[in-house]
């Protein structure tokens, strides 16, 4: 790779060269990191549960097909034909259309805040899983992610907790910007395809864990379990359009930024298709393991299945439960949060790129301020709006 192609000298035109990533498959990775994320792992299990189980593939297939893989393709093509940021890419297609770029950056940096924080909430219970601080019943859990951990109740207030939330959520921020300085392809394409495969291969031994545990099949049946009458219901069908775009991280200007860094002969069909149905089947992978874990805790007497939670009850209330419960429960409990932090790390990088992407094609800046002037007041406003806030 030439200095210029690295995005950190300008050529003599004073204009950064676009970075490249090295290929095809290293973008493929790069594009799934970004897609599975914690929307596959605690969203679409309690999404698809609450919705007609079963049968809520149909919906959620009928938007993969019809929203998700035109919208993704959409992406695509308009990154790689314009080679540039969303807003630019969009100013390119027709000058009018620039501040639609300019939303999704807004939007990517409102979730690129909040998920370093639960990347930052993730990686201690990793930790804590190790030692299962965090108690056993569900009111045990769920006191001590509220109270000892965020210290959201006032009279219990101190501040040695919350410090260590803020120092992780500080080491996540320092994370992403390393990777992020290092560019394209030494940065972002080397995390990816080191992460993803890591992420597959402890997310399998997590799944088969659960799914040797007492109870199982249970869950598996609670999950699978077709309501049909669902289909006559247009807010299930909300909800998969809903769970398609946010998984596949379509509309946010993400693959826009990501095929920009394409040559330009690739051919995109093909990774467009890998892209989506890995991240459908690893959804659909995230629902098994976690039904399998909610039966096991439901047949120990641990939970009904009308608590069944979604997003942070379930990471945090719900599996801190089903750790303390289950044999050998450490190395379940830190699989699972390892691979939150994983999964979450993929796609915040992918989140951020967005910004640094949109803010280097309108200032004309390298890589490394571009970095630092995105992601030094991100990470500000992270550490300060996280630690207490809910
Ligand atoms: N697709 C990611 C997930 O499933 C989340 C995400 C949404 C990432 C939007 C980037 C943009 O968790």
């Amino acid at each position: 790779m030439t200095s210029a192609a690295s995005g950190s000298v300008a050529t003599e035109d004073g204009k950064f060269a676009r970075e490249k990533f090295s290929s095809r498959n290293v973008f493929v990775f790069a594009a799934i990191g970004s897609a599975v994320g914690l929307g596959n792992i605690w969203r679409f299990p309690y999404v698809a549960f609450e919705n007609g189980g079963g049968a809520f593939l149909v919906p959620y297939v009928v938007a993969l097909l019809t929203a998700g893989i035109p919208l993704l393709f959409f992406d695509y093509s308009i990154g790689h034909r314009f080679r540039a940021s969303a807003p630019l890419a969009f100013r390119r297609l027709n000058r009018k259309l620039e501040p639609i770029g300019w939303f999704q950056v807004l939007v990517s940096v409102i979730i690129a805040v909040y998920y370093a924080a639960i990347i930052g909430w993730a990686a201690w219970y990793a930790y804590f899983s190790l030692d299962q601080r965090f108690g056993s019943s569900l009111e045990e859990t769920t006191s001590f992610f509220t109270g000892d951990f965020l210290q959201m109740s006032e009279e219990s207030f101190s501040f040695d907790f919350v410090g260590n939330i803020t120092v992780m959520i500080a080491i996540v921020w320092i994370g992403t910007i390393i990777v992020l300085a290092l560019g394209v392809q030494k940065g972002i394409g080397r995390l990816n395809q080191f992460f993803i495969p890591l992420l597959i291969i402890l997310f399998v031994i997590m799944v088969i864990f659960a799914l040797v545990q007492d109870g199982a099949m249970d869950g598996l049946n609670q999950f699978f379990t077709p309501d049909w009458s669902v289909l006559t219901n247009y807010q299930v069908w909300i909800a998969a359009y809903g769970q398609i775009f946010f998984s596949l991280s379509v509309g946010f200007g993400i693959m826009i930024t990501y095929s920009s860094y394409l040559n330009r002969k690739t051919n995109l069909t093909s990774s467009g298709l890998v892209v989506a149905f890995s991240n459908s089947a690893f959804e659909v992978l995230a629902g098994i393991g976690v039904f399998a874990g909610i039966g096991f805790l439901v047949h120990a007497g641990g939970m009904a299945w009308d608590d069944v939670q979604g997003g942070v009850g379930l990471a945090f209330f719900t599996f801190p439960a089903l750790i303390a419960s289950m044999p050998a429960g450490e190395v379940f409990g830190f699989l699972f949060f390892a691979c939150l932090v994983l999964a979450g790390f993929t796609s915040m990088i992918s989140i951020v790129e967005v910004v640094i992407a949109a803010v280097r094609d309108k200032l004309n800046i390298n890589r490394v301020n571009g970095t630092l002037l995105v992601c030094v007041p991100l990470a500000i406003i992270s550490l300060l709006l996280m630690p207490t806030a809910t």
